[in-house]
């Protein structure tokens, strides 16, 4: 064969890996209004940065007809690119190749993009749409998954790990995503779980669809499996971009500083007026968060999940920074099984990736309950205790209105390491609530009354006034400083420098014990 006859070979054999599962397959993708795997690494990536790799492996099985069986790219599209010009990796299974099954070879192109990432210290992205473990290589696909839990778990904590999910993930595929950092899903598109409706119906006799089961609005408004709900693909991608901005590209790295930030010395009047006169008004923290970040800027995650404690990300000073903050709109901000969740395991990604962390509290304090209590609320509480004990990025803290018993522990107290606390005069740490407090310590006094009921107010104001405030705690030093609201910025900004070389550790040991 002439030179120019293998390249014309080549180019062949290269069109026909393009074109996937072919036109028809191709075809039935777009009717579901889905996109191939490569239309979709092209919307994801910087325009022309991706580099593919791997695109002649192809399966070596023999069971059931599959050596007629042509596989092109074996199913999954591999290799590297750029998102705003920093390096990413990433991979997307084909679903119009069998379905976008995973075997030994699909597994083994994945492993080799996740092990490239982790030696280049870039973020990995997983697009997945897959019909799961490709039935006829058995044990085989088995260990291709079981290979890339182990990556995912080996790499946690060492490079950012996002999973896209943009068609069906099941069965034990759930588990990769699931130890990744981020779930996004695409609402009506996406779905996961470990046993399908079908499954469920025989075992249980439940009837519920796959939508309802593992669609995007349940795993990130119930289960609190996904981090972010998409409309379409499009927006999607737009989502994974905007995260990935707030992140450094592994632990070694600060996140990217982004020096057009906001006026550090900013401030805001209207933060005085925020806090209601009476304590059990409610009010959104989601307008202090606006408020305090640079240009507003707020990247919410599992915005859907235990809304009564809101996570993200935004910017001080141009660097990113955490925030956990309770919602007094929902719930009255109290803690609970799912709070506690969310937040430890977002604490806990902060402080991987060197992350400072804002605690923003307002907390009456754990929800009480038998079905908290069932539900293991110790257990579950105890991560946020834990997560915070552990992180050793800079901490600030800043007590809004209520800190009361283990709430305010929990929440970036200064005994759990916080750097910076600052509390606003409307703060009233306690062990617990005047009314609470009044009826225990003053039932005697109370219940011997002829006006049980003045006595009983005589007694809460009289608690108000001297211990829900911030200045028992100021006294002792576990606040450093009472601000103005209006002065919180500026303030913030100063901590954030001060902590910038902050460095603490902790007793060696191979790791810790999270209650989980
Ligand atoms: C091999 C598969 C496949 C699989 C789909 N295909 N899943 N081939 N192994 N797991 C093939 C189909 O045979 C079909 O081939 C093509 O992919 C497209 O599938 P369709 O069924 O036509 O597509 P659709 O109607 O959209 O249905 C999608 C689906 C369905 C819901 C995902 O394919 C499905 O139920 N697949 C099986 C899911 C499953 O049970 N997987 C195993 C889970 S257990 P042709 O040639 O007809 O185009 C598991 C264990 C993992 O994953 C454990 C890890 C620890």
């Amino acid at each position: 064969m002439s030179t120019k006859e293998k390249i014309k070979q080549f180019r062949l054999y290269k069109q026909k890996i393009m074109e996937g599962g072919g036109k028809e397959a191709v075809a039935k993708q777009h009717r579901k209004g889905k996109n191939t795997a490569r239309e979709r690494i092209e919307l994801l990536l910087d325009p022309g940065s991706f580099t593919e790799l791997d695109m002649f492996v192809t399966h070596r099985c023999t069971n059931f007809g599959m050596d007629k069986e042509e596989a092109p790219g074996e199913g999954v599209i591999t290799g590297y690119g750029t998102i705003d010009g920093r390096l990413v990796y990433v991979y997307a299974q084909d679903f119009t190749v069998l379905g976008g099954s995973l075997g030994e070879q699909h597994a083994a192109k994945i492993c080799k993009v996740m092990d490239l990432a982790a030696k280049t210290g870039a973020p990995i992205i997983g697009l997945n749409d897959s019909g799961g473990a490709r039935i006829q290589e058995g044990v085989d696909a088995l260990k291709g998954y079981g290979e890339i839990f182990f990556r995912n778990t080996s790499y946690s904590g060492v490079i950012p790990q996002i999973s896209v999910i943009m068609g069906p993930c099941a069965g034990g595929a759930v588990y990769s995503p699931a130890i990744t950092d981020f779930i996004f899903m695409v609402k009506e598109k996406s779905q996961m779980f470990v046993t399908g409706p079908e499954v469920i119906k025989t075992v249980t006799g439940e009837q519920v669809s796959a939508e309802q089961l593992g669609g995007a609005l349940t795993h990130n408004q119930i289960s609190g499996v996904a981090h972010f709900a998409a409309e379409d693909e499009i927006d999607c991608f737009r989502q994974v971009r905007e995260l990935l901005s707030y992140l450094p590209s592994n632990n070694l790295e600060e996140a990217f500083c982004d020096e057009d930030g906001d006026d550090p010395a900013r401030t805001d009047l209207a933060l005085n007026e925020v806090i209601p006169d009476e304590a059990s008004r409610p009010y959104d923290i989601k307008t202090i968060i606006k408020s305090l970040v640079d240009k507003g800027k707020f990247l919410e995650v599992q915005p859907y999940f235990a809304q009564n404690l809101v996570i993200g990300f935004a910017r001080l000073d141009g660097r990113t920074i955490g925030i956990v903050a309770n919602q007094p709109k929902i719930m009255a901000g109290c803690l609970d099984v799912n709070a506690s969740d969310k937040a430890a395991r977002f604490i806990r990604f902060c402080d991987c990736f060197n992350i400072p962390l804002l605690t923003l509290v307002d907390v009456p304090g754990f929800l009480p309950g038998t079905q908290q209590e069932y539900g293991g609320v110790i257990r579950h509480g105890a991560k946020i205790l834990y997560a915070y004990s552990e992180a050793t990025v800079p901490k600030i803290t800043v007590i809004l209105r209520k800190a009361y018993g283990g709430a305010y522990i929990a929440m970036c107290s200064r005994h759990l390491g916080a750097d910076q606390v600052f509390a606003w005069p409307t703060a009233e740490i306690a062990v617990m609530g005047p009314e609470g407090a009044a009826n225990i310590i003053f039932s005697k006094e109370i219940k011997g009354s002829a006006e049980p009921e003045k006595v009983r107010a005589e007694k809460i104001a009289e608690y108000r006034e001297k211990f829900a405030t911030p200045y028992q705690a100021a006294r002792r030093g576990y606040v450093d400083l009472v601000i103005e609201p209006w002065e919180t910025r500026p303030r913030l900004i100063n901590a954030l420098r001060m902590l910038t070389n902050k460095r603490e550790n902790r007793p060696p040991k191979k790791h810790g014990n999270i209650p989980l």
